[in-house]
């Protein structure tokens, strides 16, 4: 979603903020803007489309000054437009603000202004900022004074970036909600929403928490709590962030490379945390809540899309190996329930970007409940990161495409080993599911040297309109999971069912135009799988079926089958995903779309 750089210090800011808006392009955006600003005033300039539009249009030779902010729009409140793109500014053009996030009663503070004289040129909820602050600093002694009475009036979320001719070497940032970090450099600073536009330049980042007002100069930070009306000195951290991590390298596409990942995150994910040969799980992110962690009897899971997904598969985990009763609630729906809480109830929040709105906003529901609150972040620093009480990292590594795919195998990864922990050592799989994870980055890679298979059965299937993903027990995630994957990437309109409600309803779409995509791995409850593939067959429904290697059976009831390594219930998910993560890869390459960024996603999705 949209992305926020600046940069103030001794260089020209423009090109280093463009190189970090061209290093947010992954998030997914519709326009961009850059201004800048010197003693006699302020450049700014948009652009509907890509940066490198942007790039062209602002001549960075031509602006040498050395205070910038810029943006990546994706429209939520006008179209994409020259006049919806950020900066946007007052009457004067003295005041220039970029933000992410929604403000929520803009339509009345819009009114307050437009009623007050103050014209307005988009359709933006953004613009009533500089207006307001504008307004402000004609009535209040000091620039900073304006802006924070001006913040005190927004509602909503937000991360903004604000300069001044007024104060032309000052960059202001503020932030409730939506995420900022500030690169340390030497005589100068970047703001960023995303660690990503700046590690380039700098690993040496600080994090703004909710109400913090930053006022950043070349040489000096400070940062001010609104809330808590008080100055703050914040930790100077360094990001684990590796350069190479965020190329594309040999691949044709981040989605390919990241799929490709897949041995390699289970490797990290359990690297130093899943000692097989001691026959214990060590989580350093647990230790600190190790006590509470004893007694807790429920465990609610929140999530969104693909991490919900996982928590999904989490529940089946939780529940077998430690005996804990777990809900999983979409995080978007979770938030406005009336849900009964006790102190014996632990929260865990799953999040590959740490950053979605509806996640960040279940975990401050139960803010004031006195629940442990957990997370299974991807990024280090994040705002989900740093709001939980405890957690496991995946440590999966940058993941850039928009369609999730190695984070879920991390996600799967770090919540086998959650189950594990919890279970005490009670469960009779502990070891054989410790060995398991040993072997699966190798199992994993059986499975991606079969992508030119699996890219001739997507070949086959890629003029469908619609798909059916079907599962049962830990494959029935999976199949909701598989589906999403298709549908996001390939526009194909795709469902995932339990198998055993195919005859509840599903089974009526049924004929020769509507395949079916059945997981079929070796299982307890492998033969009612079968009846169900039989019913679809019956329709003279085209099946795709995933299955066990060695599985004799299955190539006389399906029309393309894609074989997997053996492996545990537990860890099935996590092959079976790689597998249909390919599928569905291929099938948009076949049809044409841009694999990474398919139209109307972002990623990371910021606002609720
Ligand atoms: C699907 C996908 C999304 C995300 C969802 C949650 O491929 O990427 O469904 O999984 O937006 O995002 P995170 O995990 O960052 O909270």
């Amino acid at each position: 979603m949209c992305g926020i750089v600046g940069y103030i210090g001794k260089r020209a800011g423009a090109p280093i903020v463009l190189d970090g808006l061209q290093a947010l392009e992954y998030r997914g955006y519709d326009s961009a803007g850059l201004v800048t600003i010197n003693a006699t005033g302020a450049t700014l300039t948009k652009q509907v489309g890509r940066v490198a539009g942007l790039t062209a249009a602002v001549e960075p030779q031509a602006q040498p000054d050395h205070l910038a902010i810029g943006h990546t729009r994706w429209a939520t409140h006008g179209v994409p437009s020259m006049f919806n793109a950020h900066p946007h500014t007052n009457t004067a053009k003295t005041i220039f603000v970029v933000h992410n996030g929604i403000i929520e009663n803009y339509v009345q503070l819009r009114d307050r202004l437009q009623a007050l004289g103050y014209q307005f040129v988009s359709e933006t909820d953004t613009e009533v900022i500089p207006h307001l602050i504008d307004y402000y600093s004609q009535r209040l002694p000091s620039f900073t004074a304006a802006l924070k009475a001006a913040l005190a009036d927004l509602r909503g979320a937000y991360a903004i970036a604000v300069i001044t001719t007024i104060r032309p070497t000052t960059l202001y940032a503020a932030r409730l909600s939506s995420p900022l970090v500030i690169g340390v450099g030497d005589g100068e600073h970047y703001l960023a929403s995303d660690p990503a536009a700046i590690m380039e330049h700098t690993k040496q980042v600080l994090y703004l928490d909710d109400y913090d007002l930053a006022t950043i100069t070349a040489d000096k930070i400070s940062v001010h709590n609104l809330k808590r009306d008080k100055p703050i000195e914040h930790t100077v951290e360094l990001l684990d962030f590796d350069n190479e991590q965020a190329q594309l390298g040999d691949y044709a596409h981040f989605m390919l490379k990241e799929i490709h990942e897949a041995p390699a995150t289970i490797r990290s994910a359990t690297l130093g945390r899943s000692l097989a040969a001691k026959n214990i799980v060590k989580l350093g992110g647990l230790e600190s809540v190790v006590a509470q962690l004893k007694y807790i009897d429920r465990i609610v899971i929140v999530a969104c899309g693909t991490s919900y997904y996982a928590g999904l598969v989490g529940e089946y985990l939780i529940e077998e190996l430690a005996g804990i009763p777990v809900e999983v609630h979409l995080a978007s729906e979770f938030k406005y329930r009336h849900e009964p809480f006790s102190r014996s109830t632990a929260l865990l929040a799953i999040s590959q970007s740490g950053e979605t709105a509806d996640t960040i906003a279940a975990l401050k529901k139960v803010e004031d409940y006195g629940v442990l609150r957990l997370g299974i972040v991807n990024a280090v620093g994040s705002t989900i990161a740093r709001m939980t009480d405890a957690g496991v990292y995946c440590h999966a590594g940058p993941e850039q495409a928009v369609a999730s795919t190695k984070a879920f195998i991390a996600q799967v990864t770090v919540l086998i080993q959650i189950a594990l922990h919890l279970s005490n050592g009670r469960t009779k799989l502990f070891k054989p599911l410790l060995k398991e994870l040993d072997d699966l980055p190798a199992k994993a890679q059986i499975v991606l040297d079969q992508a030119e298979t699996i890219k001739k059965i997507a070949a086959k299937y890629k003029d469908y309109r619609d798909f059916l993903f079907i599962g049962r027990q830990y494959n029935f995630p999976c199949a909701l999971e598989g589906a999403l994957k298709l549908k996001e990437v390939s526009y194909i309109h795709a469902e995932g069912y339990a198998a055993g409600e195919m005859k509840h309803g599903p089974l009526a779409m049924i004929d020769k135009d509507f395949p079916s995509f059945a997981l079929a791995t070796n299982s307890f409850l492998l033969d009612k799988t079968y009846s169900n593939i039989e019913e679809i067959r019956a329709r003279k429904g085209p099946v795709v079926a995933i299955a066990t290697v060695g599985n004799k059976h299955i190539a006389d009831l399906a029309d393309d089958v894609i074989y997997l390594p053996e492996t545990l219930e537990q860890t099935q998910p996590i092959l079976t995903a790689i597998a249909m993560q390919l599928f569905s890869y291929y099938i948009a390459l076949a049809r044409g779309h841009n694999v990474d960024r398919p139209r109307n996603l972002a990623k990371s999705v910021t606002v609720e």
